[in-house]
């Protein structure tokens, strides 16, 4: 304000060590005055209210010595005021000089005093010979300890300088000019345009504070991984572990024919509908299946085969070809079960090659089959991803989620094989005890639901579905009639949610815009 108003009155401040300190009648000379004064013109110049030059001076302060003979006076003074005038009582002597001003006055003083003719030997003792003296030393640092300098010159602080008592700082001092928005009042620029600004007009009048590129800033403490992609992880290192082969997942967007057809899920099936599916309107038709396996497969569906019966329901082409997100990563699953068995019969598939995984142990075990000659070989394959179905959205549902699959095919793998499977897997999630459901999918026969007892809620959970695949699914695909696969699925969430890792009850504090950062960043790195 003393800028703004000094600016005002003058038009320029030609030396900001004139200014007065307000609230004294003290020029702000020092070097800590201006630095004060410089803290004030970069803000009021960050502002654009002033502009200010700066320039460089030379001056000095006290050390501490200097500070202290500033304050009590220069040793010779101080040998100078504990002795006697002359006549006027006993004479002091050294050892008693030494008692009063201490060793070292008393040792640095008297040779000044002497020198300076202030004192004099009397017998034994010393006494003034003065009545009165000036202590140009305590003057002196004075006027440095409130100027920086002294009138008389260099000399005087080449000598206090060379006795240690001050030394040289570099300071600074300005020169300041009105800025482009100058004015005397200090009130702060906006810094938000806000709704009520927009809509009361007052954004036209309200000065803003500019914006300022040079800013720095926050730096992030460093990433974290989400607690779902930890827990990611870990399942994939357990199929891994077991020998199985990741399968691609990309395909967000699939057709009908891959998410259900191919899984002799019938085209009326009540999943398919919109209130649970989400379908593509751009754009609306999918690629055409592969022809041959596409004929197989709506030949089972309407009139059956394979020693099935099929549905009898009218096949719709359109149906099989609308494009929708994935309601399961079986979908994935079918397409690569195709692919495997197409590699069985020699045929190439999109020049890719594929990774199917070890075998089940199964093969080693039944005798005679290794030898086949159909060119079979058993597959373990597994997916972890994102799957879309269109739910209403609550603490335990979302419209999207992630689904960990496993598929194994091998010659006449049982239902015990799935069961022992399963027991595994979940036992290296650490969930010990598992029991299973008879349930239905339209693609397994059996089908089983995976139950887990959780120790915190006390109760067994549902914790996945599972089941043998039909043949009116694999058949068509062109497996030999003794291979058998087995699949199941698990959601990712669900594990990750319900205590068995995380302890969140809640959905939308692990997914989602409202998941605290904190959480994130604190998460357990292994829960298994
Ligand atoms: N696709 C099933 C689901 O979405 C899971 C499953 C996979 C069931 C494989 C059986 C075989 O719940």
């Amino acid at each position: 304000q003393l800028v703004l108003t000094t600016l005002d009155t003058h038009g320029t401040i030609a030396d900001t060590r004139a200014l007065t300190i307000p609230g004294t009648s003290q020029p702000a000379a020092s070097a800590d005055a201006q630095i004060i004064v410089l803290g004030a013109l970069n803000s009021l110049d960050s502002r654009q209210m002033i502009k200010y030059d700066a320039h460089e001076t030379l001056s000095h302060v006290l050390t501490p010595e200097g500070a202290h003979i500033a304050l009590e006076g220069s040793h010779e003074a101080r040998v100078w005021a504990a002795l006697p005038a002359k006549g006027d009582g006993e004479p002091v002597t050294p050892a008693q000089l030494k008692t009063l001003v201490g060793d070292e006055t008393a040792k640095i003083g008297q040779g000044r005093a002497f020198k300076n003719g202030w004192i004099a030997k009397e017998g034994n003792g010393l006494v003034k010979s003065k009545p009165a003296i000036e202590d140009t030393t305590q003057v002196e640092l004075r006027q440095v300890d409130s100027t920086g300098t002294l009138p008389s010159g260099d000399k005087g602080l080449a000598e206090l300088r060379k006795r240690k008592l001050i030394v040289q700082k570099k300071g600074q001092w300005f020169t300041v000019h009105k800025g482009p928005e100058f004015s005397t009042s200090t009130a702060k620029p906006e810094t938000d345009l806000t709704v009520d600004m927009l809509t009361s007009g007052q954004w036209k009048t309200s000065k803003f504070k500019k914006y300022n590129f040079e800013a720095e800033g926050i730096y992030p403490n460093g990433g974290a991984l989400h607690p779902l992609l930890k827990v990611r992880e870990e399942m994939r290192n357990i199929f891994l572990e077991m020998g199985f082969a990741e399968m691609p997942t990309s395909s967000f967007v699939e057709s009908g024919f891959w998410c259900f057809d191919a899984l002799f899920v019938p085209q009326q099936h009540p999943a398919r509908e919109m209130q649970d599916t989400f379908y593509l309107s751009d754009p609306v038709k999918s690629l055409h299946p592969p022809k041959d396996y596409y004929e197989r497969v709506s030949k089972v569906h309407e009139h059956g085969g394979y020693g099935s019966t099929g549905y009898h329901a009218p096949w719709s082409d359109a149906e099989s070809h609308k494009l929708l997100l994935r309601t399961h990563t079986t979908a994935s699953s079918a397409n690569m079960l195709y692919k495997l068995a197409a590699r069985c019969r020699g045929e190439q598939i999109e020049g890719e090659e594929y990774d199917f995984g070890g075998t089940s142990g199964r093969v080693e075990r039944k005798e005679g089959l290794e030898g086949a000659t159909d060119g079979f070989r058993p597959a373990k394959l597994f997916s972890i991803d994102r799957v879309f179905r269109n739910e209403t959205m609550d603490a335990t549902h979302l419209a999207e989620f992630h689904q960990v699959e496993g598929v194994v095919a091998d010659r006449g793998l049982t239902l015990a094989d799935l069961i022992g499977f399963m027991r595994v897997f979940f036992n290296k999630m650490g969930i010990k005890n598992v029991r299973f459901k008879p349930a239905y999918n339209p693609y397994t026969e059996p089908s089983l639901e995976i139950f887990a007892f959780h120790p915190m809620l006390n109760k067994w959970v549902e914790v996945g579905n599972s089941g043998m695949f039909r043949p009116e699914m694999l058949a068509p695909m062109g497996f030999p009639k003794d291979v058998h696969v087995h699949g199941w699925g698990i959601s990712l969430e669900r594990p990750t949610m319900i205590r068995l890792v995380y302890g969140i009850n809640n959905i939308r504090t692990l997914v989602g815009h409202k998941v605290p950062i904190e959480s994130v960043e604190k998460a357990p790195a292994v829960r298994f």
